[in-house]
C-alpha cells in the first residue's frame, strides 16, 4: 500500500507489519524518515516537519539521511551513483515526478540536465520485504557523447539512530560456505562482496543488523540481500554522527560498469531489504515468506529426492554404471536421477571437452536417451550436468574459438581447474550455448540441468571491445537471459544453481532455478553450520543436501552413521550421492525408510516455517519446521560430554492450547509444556541424531475436560 502526503512529497508505503517513508525537500532533496514498525501517514508527515540540523562547515547535512546519494554536491559519504560524460562528472538532478507502476510499485523520476540523464528510484513492498532498485535513462539528443556509469548502486539503506550496532553477515569459502558470523560496528566501512564474476562463496550478498542485542526469537532485525549473481558489493557504513547506511548493488568498485549512449538505459538488480521484530528467526521466517511467494519458481511445489552419483563415480563414468545406479536409486524410492559430469564431449577428466555439449560416444553411443528412457521406465525424472559458461583449452569449440574466452591480448590466459570462462556478453557466444543447450534438451526427455560454475573470472578482458568494463555485468545479464529462455522453451525442465557447491547462491539466481547446490561440503557434521547460516535467509526448499559415504573420503574421512547422515540431509532437500553399489542389503533397507519419512515430512520441511531451536555450536543442535497442525523436529547430538542428558529442546510456532502426538515415541505433549519445558531428544553418545514427527490431535481444553469427566466417573 503506497500513501501520498498532503503536499505530494511524502511517501509511506506499508506490508503487514512494517512501514517504509520518505520525503522529497523543497530542494528536491530525497531523505529518508523511516523504516521499521507500521506507522500512519500522519507519523510519517510529523518526522518530515522535524527540524534539519544546523550546517556545521565540515559536515554535510545529507551525509546519512539521503535515500540515494549521488556524487556530486555537498556530500561526503559513498555515493550509490557515479557517472560521468561530456568531461563532467557526478549529478544534480531535479525532481520530475513520482508515478504508481504494477505492483504497488512507486517511482520517483529525477532529471540531470546537464548529462539529459534521468534516473528513476523504485520500490515495492512484498509483504514486509522492500525492493528497491534503479534505472537510468539517457535522454539526451542523438549525437550527444556518451554516458559512463562509473557505479550504480541499486540502493542505500538508513537505519535509525542508535547505540552498538552489530553486524550478521554470511562469510566462507569452497566446502565451508555460509557461516553466520556477528560483529560489533565501529565507524568507517565494512564492505563484502566478490571480485570474481560470480557471487562467490567467500560472503552471501546478506546482511543484518540488530542494536539492542536481538536473539533467535526477539528483538528488531534489519537486513539486507542483493538480487544479482555476479561480481557485487555491500557496503555497512557508520558515519561520524552515527548513522549507518548500507549501500549495495552489482559491480566491486567504482572504476566504470557500463556505457549508456544517448536513447539507452541500465536498470540495476534489486536489493531487497527487510524489518522485522521477531528476532533473527523472525527475519528467516519473513525472507523464507518472500522467496517461495515472489522469487522461486513454482515454491508451493516440493522438489523430488534425487540421487546424483558424482562422489560414487566421479569423472569415471559410463551408460552401463549409470543403470546400475538408477535401479538401485529408483529401489530406494529416489525420484530424480542425475548424470553428473563426464558425460560429454572427451570429458574423461577435468582436461577436457568442457564446451563440447554431445554425449561422448564412447560412454553413451546412443546418446542419452536410452539411459533417460531407463530412468523414465524407473519411475524417475533424468537430469543432466552442464558448465555452459566455461570451455577447456582441449575441446573442439576451444580450437573453433580460442577468441570466444575471456582474455587481454598478450597477456597469459590464466586457467583454474584447466579450464577458461567463455565471454558471456558477446552475441556470438549467446547464440552458439543457446543452440547447444536447446538442442540437448530437445535430443533427450531432460527434466533437469544442474548448471554448474567452476572458476573465477580472472583475465576479463575482450580484445576489440571499446569498453571491455560492460563483460562484467554483461556476463550475467546473458546468464540469466540463457536460463530465461530455455525454461521458456522448455517449461517442463527443472534447474539447478551449482558452482563448485555454493558460489551462486542469491536472489537473481533464485529466481530462475528450482533449487541450489549448497555447498561440495558433503560431510553431515560440518553440514549442520552451513545450513544454519544458508537458512537466515533462504529456505529449505531449495537447499539441496545429499547423504554421501562414510567415511567421508572427499573431505575429512570422517565416519557417520547412515542415521546421522539422513537426518542432516532431512533437512532441506533430500538427495543421496553415495556409491550404492558399495551400500549393504541393511544400508539400503534403512536408506529405504528414510527417503519413506522424508516424503511424508516433506511437505513440512520444504513449505512450514523454520525454527532454529539450537544452534549448532558444538551441543545439541536443533530445528524444526511447522506447517498448519504439523511440526517436525531434527536433532543433532556431535559430542555427549560427561554422561550428560542434552536438556530437552524447547519448541516453537506451536498451539499453547493443543495437544500434539508425537510418532516416534507415541507419546501425547501438550503444546504449553513443549514451548516452555521442551522436548527430551533422548540423543546419547558421538553423532547422534533424531527425527520426531507431531501432529496437533485437539485441544488441550477438551483432553483437559474429558480427563476430569474419566476421573469423576
Ligand atoms: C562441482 C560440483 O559442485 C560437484 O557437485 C560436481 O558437479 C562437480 N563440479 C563436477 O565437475
Amino acid at each position: 500500500m503506497i500513501e501520498i502526503g498532503a503536499d505530494g512529497r511524502t511517501w509511506l508505503l506499508s506490508g503487514p507489519t512494517s512501514s517504509y517513508a520518505l520525503r522529497l525537500t523543497d530542494r528536491d532533496e530525497l531523505l529518508h524518515l523511516h523504516w521499521g514498525p507500521r506507522i500512519a501517514l500522519a507519523d510519517a508527515e510529523a518526522l518530515a516537519a522535524a527540524p534539519t540540523p544546523p550546517e556545521r562547515p565540515f559536515e554535510s547535512w545529507l551525509d546519512g539521511r539521503e535515500e540515494y546519494p549521488v556524487e556530486g554536491g555537498p556530500r561526503f559519504t559513498r555515493p550509490a551513483l557515479s557517472v560521468r560524460g561530456g568531461g563532467v562528472r557526478g549529478t544534480e538532478w531535479r525532481f520530475l515526478r513520482w508515478a504508481e507502476g504494477d505492483d504497488d510499485e512507486l517511482q520517483l523520476h529525477f532529471t540531470d540536465a546537464v548529462h539529459g540523464l534521468q534516473v528513476t528510484l523504485s520500490y515495492r513492498m512484498r509483504g514486509d520485504v522492500v525492493e528497491r532498485c534503479a534505472v537510468l535513462i539517457n535522454q539526451a539528443p542523438e549525437g550527444s557523447p556518451e554516458l559512463e556509469v562509473l557505479r550504480v548502486d541499486s540502493a542505500t539503506w538508513t537505519l535509525p539512530l542508535r547505540e552498538r550496532w552489530r553486524l550478521s553477515q554470511l562469510h566462507g569459502r569452497w566446502a565451508a560456505e555460509s557461516r553466520l558470523v556477528r560483529s560489533q560496528l565501529t565507524y568507517g566501512e565494512r564492505v563484502i562482496g566478490s571480485r570474481r564474476g560470480h557471487t562467490g562463496h567467500q560472503h552471501l550478498p546478506w546482511v543484518a543488523l540488530d542494536a539492542d542485542g536481538a536473539t533467535e526469537e526477539r528483538g528488531e532485525v534489519y537486513s539486507c540481500a542483493l538480487a544479482w549473481s555476479g561480481s557485487w558489493r555491500i557496503s555497512v557504513h557508520q558515519l561520524p554522527d552515527g548513522a549507518v547506511q548500507i549501500t549495495g548493488g552489482s559491480g566491486h568498485d567504482d572504476s566504470g560498469q557500463t556505457l549508456l549512449p544517448p536513447g539507452t538505459a541500465t536498470a540495476t538488480p534489486v536489493f531487497a531489504g527487510l524489518w522485522s521484530d521477531g528476532g533473527f528467526g523472525g527475519a528467516s521466517r519473513a525472507w523464507h515468506a518472500y522467496q517461495r511467494a515472489h522469487v522461486i519458481p513454482d515454491a508451493d511445489e516440493v522438489r523430488p529426492v534425487l540421487y546424483n552419483s558424482w562422489e560414487a563415480t566421479g569423472f569415471d563414468i559410463s551408460e552401463e554404471q549409470q543403470r546400475a545406479l538408477a535401479g538401485r536409486a529408483a529401489a530406494l524410492g529416489v525420484e530424480l536421477f542425475v548424470v553428473d559430469d563426464a558425460w560429454f564431449g572427451a570429458r574423461v577428466s577435468d582436461r577436457a571437452g568442457l564446451g563440447d555439449w554431445t554425449p561422448n560416444p564412447d560412454r553413451f553411443p546412443g546418446g542419452l536417451k536410452p539411459l533417460a528412457d531407463e530412468v523414465h521406465a524407473l519411475g524417475m525424472r533424468f537430469g543432466i550436468w552442464v558448465e555452459p559458461e566455461m570451455v577447456n583449452a582441449d575441446s573442439d569449440l576451444y580450437r573453433a574459438h580460442p577468441d570466444w574466452v575471456q582474455h587481454h591480448p598478450g597477456r597469459a590466459r590464466t586457467e583454474f581447474r584447466n579450464q577458461l570462462v567463455l565471454n558471456l556478453a558477446r552475441p556470438d557466444v549467446q547464440n552458439y550455448l543457446w543452440e547447444q543447450l536447446d538442442a540437448l534438451l530437445s535430443s533427450a526427455p531432460v527434466d533437469y540441468v544442474k548448471w554448474d560454475f567452476n572458476r573465477c573470472f580472472s583475465d576479463p578482458g575482450w580484445p576489440g571491445e571499446p569498453y571491455p568494463q560492460r563483460l562484467w555485468d554483461g556476463h550475467v545479464h546473458a546468464f540469466y537471459d540463457l536460463v530465461d529462455r530455455l525454461r521458456a522453451a522448455h517449461p517442463g525442465v527443472a534447474f539447478e544453481s551449482c558452482s563448485g557447491g555454493g558460489g551462486r547462491i542469491d536472489l537473481g539466481v533464485l529466481a530462475r532455478t528450482d533449487q541450489v547446490w549448497t555447498s561440495d561440503n558433503t560431510d553431515p557434521l560440518d553440514r549442520l553450520a552451513i545450513q544454519h547460516g544458508f537458512s537466515q535467509i533462504h529456505p529449505a526448499r531449495v537447499m539441496a543436501a545429499w547423504v554421501t559415504d562414510s567415511p567421508n573420503t572427499q573431505l575429512n574421512d570422517r565416519v557417520s552413521s547412515l542415521r546421522f547422515r539422513f537426518v542432516s540431509a532431512l533437512a532441506g532437500v533430500l538427495g543421496v550421492g553415495g556409491d550404492l553399489t558399495r551400500w549393504s542389503d541393511d544400508e539400503l533397507a534403512e536408506a529405504r525408510g528414510w527417503v519413506e519419512l522424508y516424503k511424508e515430512i516433506r511437505p513440512v520441511v520444504q513449505l512450514g516455517e523454520l525454527y532454529r531451536l539450537r544452534d549448532p555450536d558444538g551441543g545439541l543442535c536443533a530445528v524444526q519446521y511447522v506447517l498448519g497442525d504439523d511440526a517436525v523436529v531434527l536433532a543433532w547430538l556431535p559430542a555427549q560430554a560427561y554422561g550428560q542428558e542434552p536438556a530437552p529442546v524447547r519448541l516453537r510456532g506451536l498451539d499453547p492450547a493443543g495437544v500434539y502426538a508425537c510418532r516416534e515415541t507415541g507419546e501425547e505433549h501438550r503444546g504449553a509444556v513443549l514451548l516452555h519445558h521442551g522436548l527430551r531428544t533422548g540423543l546419547r553418545g558421538d553423532l547422534d541424531a533424531a527425527v520426531f514427527r507431531l501432529r496437533r490431535i485437539a485441544d488441550a481444553a477438551d483432553i483437559t475436560e474429558a480427563y476430569s469427566g474419566l476421573a469423576q466417573s
